[in-house]
């Protein structure tokens, strides 16, 4: 909470998850910091960074989807693995910024994904309402790059995805910003990702 000339201002904790594998090579990451950028203007948020690339993120397979088994029967769900759900769960708004990848995004990603999709933390079921996501989230943002440009093409998965994940989580409104043709060559890369830097910090002014 911020007091502003005697006004109390209540700050939205943002949760920005950074999968943008290339670190600071990445076009992606650009469009992830110019959007924070945006935010940061705003002065009612405070940003968690959750960098996939330095957590010791596991795929789920043998003992440790095993564990996870245990863990969900005996209903241990303070347990240190799902760290990353609760945090994800308890954020008031997501951001995440990942590179277009095979059609879609990175396993890095998916495999936080896989981390963060607990029952009983980011989603639950019973029996009127099927699977309904629990997070405390109304927003989710998503920023992407590709080097082709897939704006009319079926073949682009990752925002299906992403939007579907937020719906799953029970985060109402899902929006993004992605640069395509990155490597295409028949615009400079750096106009294409000047003009998808300013409406990313643009959409962040009124996010
Ligand atoms: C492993 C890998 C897979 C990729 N897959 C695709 C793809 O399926 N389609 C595409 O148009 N570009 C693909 N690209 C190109 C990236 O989408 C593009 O270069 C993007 O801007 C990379 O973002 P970055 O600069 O943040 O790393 C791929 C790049 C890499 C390294």
């Amino acid at each position: 909470m911020r007091r502003l000339s005697g006004v109390l201002r209540m700050t939205k904790n943002v949760l920005y998850i950074d999968c943008c594998i290339r670190g600071e090579e990445s076009r992606t990451r650009q469009l992830g910091e110019a959007f924070l950028f945006g935010l940061a203007i705003r002065e009612t948020f405070t940003v968690e960074r959750l960098t996939l690339m330095e957590e010791p993120l596991i795929p789920l397979a043998g003992d440790f989807f095993l564990q996870r088994e245990r863990l969900l029967e005996n209903g241990e769900l303070s347990h240190p693995r799902f760290r990353y759900a609760h945090q994800f769960a308890s954020a008031d708004r997501i951001v995440i910024a990942a590179p277009f990848w095979d059609l879609s995004v990175p396993a890095l990603l998916k495999i936080y994904i896989e981390n963060i999709s607990v029952q009983g933390i980011t989603f639950d079921v019973d029996e009127d309402m099927g699977l309904f996501g629990i997070c405390r989230a109304e927003k989710m943002f998503f920023l992407t790059t590709r080097g082709g440009d897939y704006r009319q093409s079926p073949l682009e998965t990752g925002i299906p995805m992403m939007r579907n994940l937020a719906t799953f989580f029970g985060i109402k409104e899902f929006d993004y910003v992605a640069a395509d043709g990155l490597d295409l060559l028949i615009e400079p890369p750096e106009v294409i990702l000047g003009r998808a830097i300013r409406e990313a910090q643009d959409r962040a002014v009124v996010w």
